[in-house]
């Protein structure tokens, strides 16, 4: 059992909460840091809670946000971590158009924030920056850790930027800081807003009753799409090297989300056909055509290799939808809408 301290960014987010279960399993003591909101965001990782009250909990949580470069550094101070697993974003690339400035400002920003903190206070950590497979943009696949990127939104920029100020931390101050590359990942705990949470929670829903119809935007785009559960193991390993690198996490698998939407249906014994529609809301205004990641090297040097592909991923997302009902899950919307984030205002995002 491992004697460490880690610091969770995003802590409440899908690969945040899978994280500190292994971190927590590993016998890590692990710090979260929490934005504080009008209602509870911790339904993710209520389940590894501890009443401070009755034990000195393994994981213990901090409010605090990336926009606060003081508080960072005043906890960053108290906590002493020896990892830290940067994680928190705007992590919505749709929203990024809309809230471009905010994005910059969180998902490009809070890394500098964070790595000028972890300078400035001397501490010897270790960092890992949740870089995207989005920087890639409209590079043809395969891609690789030497691919050139091309953003292809503000989320995509803002995280290349992150990129580059990790490298730089690296090379200027010798901070152990390495870029995890991840390819799309998901899976039960998926913000319901991304495509594959939205269309398992459809199918299973239409498959009820519950919904007639489920709307989507552009179903040509091909993803690599892995599961969550182990791509955080991956984190976990770039930080335990002695030398800093960055890796690229993928299947080495793509597929369109026309298929996603066929596997996903065809599980609880549907045909997509009929019940999707096409919204142009949900297009974007520069998109990303195609993503499959060449993780060679991280199975070479970190001995990680992904079991989970894309058609048992959409099994594993559609049981979930279909057996437990979603507050299990930490969910707190059970609105009948397929996707709650656009509203109204949202129109025209070209
Ligand atoms: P997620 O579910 O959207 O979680 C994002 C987390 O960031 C949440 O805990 C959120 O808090 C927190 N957060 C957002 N803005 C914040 C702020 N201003 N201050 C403090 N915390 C803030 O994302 P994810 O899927 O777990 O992804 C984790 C990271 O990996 C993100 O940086 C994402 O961009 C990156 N990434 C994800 C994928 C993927 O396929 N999942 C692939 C490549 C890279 P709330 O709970 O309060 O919203
Ligand atoms: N969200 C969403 N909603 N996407 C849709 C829809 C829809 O109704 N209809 C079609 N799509 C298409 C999008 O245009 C995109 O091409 C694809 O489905 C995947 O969209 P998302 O699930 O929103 O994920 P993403 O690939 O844009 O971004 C995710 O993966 C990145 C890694 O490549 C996020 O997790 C990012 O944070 C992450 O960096």
């Amino acid at each position: 059992m491992s004697h460490k301290t880690a610091l969770v960014t995003g802590i409440t987010g899908q690969d945040g909460s899978y994280l500190a279960e292994l971190l927590l399993e590993k016998g890590y003591l692990v710090h979260g840091l929490v934005r504080r909101s009008s209602s509870f965001s911790t339904g993710r990782i209520d389940h590894l809670y501890q009443d401070p009250h009755e034990r000195a909990p393994a994981l213990r949580l901090h409010y605090g946000d990336l926009a606060d470069g003081s508080r960072i550094s005043t906890l960053l101070e108290a906590i002493q971590p020896d990892e830290v697993y940067h994680l928190a974003a705007q992590s919505h690339v749709r929203v990024s158009f809309d809230e471009p400035e905010f994005t910059g400002s969180t998902t490009g920003l809070g890394t500098t924030r964070l790595l000028e903190a972890i300078r400035m206070t001397g501490l010897p950590c270790r960092f890992y920056q949740a870089s995207s497979s989005e920087m890639y943009g409209t590079t043809p696949p395969p891609q690789h850790e030497s691919t050139p990127f091309h953003p292809r939104s503000p989320y995509a920029a803002a995280k290349t930027y992150a990129y580059w100020i990790t490298r730089n931390y690296r090379e200027a101050y010798g901070i152990h800081a390495v870029n995890g590359i991840l390819f799309n990942h998901e899976s039960p705990r998926r913000g319901e807003t991304f495509v594959t949470r939205k269309i398992a929670r459809a199918a299973a829903r239409i498959a009820r009753g519950e919904q007639q119809f489920l709307h989507l935007g552009n179903l040509e785009a091909r993803r690599d799409w892995g599961y969550a559960p182990e791509y955080v193991d991956a984190m976990w390993r770039m930080l335990q090297r002695e030398e800093p690198d960055d890796y690229v996490v993928a299947t080495g698998t793509s597929y369109s989300v026309r298929d996603f939407l066929t596997l996903c249906f065809e599980h609880v014994g549907l045909d997509w056909e009929r019940h999707v529609r096409f919204d142009e809301r949900y297009l974007r205004p520069s998109e990303v055509p195609d993503l499959i990641g060449d993780s060679s090297k991280a199975a070479r040097e970190l001995g990680w290799t992904p079991t989970v592909l894309t058609p048992e991923l959409a099994q594993i997302m559609t049981d979930a939808e279909v057996e437990s009902p979603p507050a299990l899950r930490g969910d707190v919307s059970t609105r009948p809408q397929e996707d709650s984030i656009l509203t109204a205002q949202d129109q025209s995002p070209r």
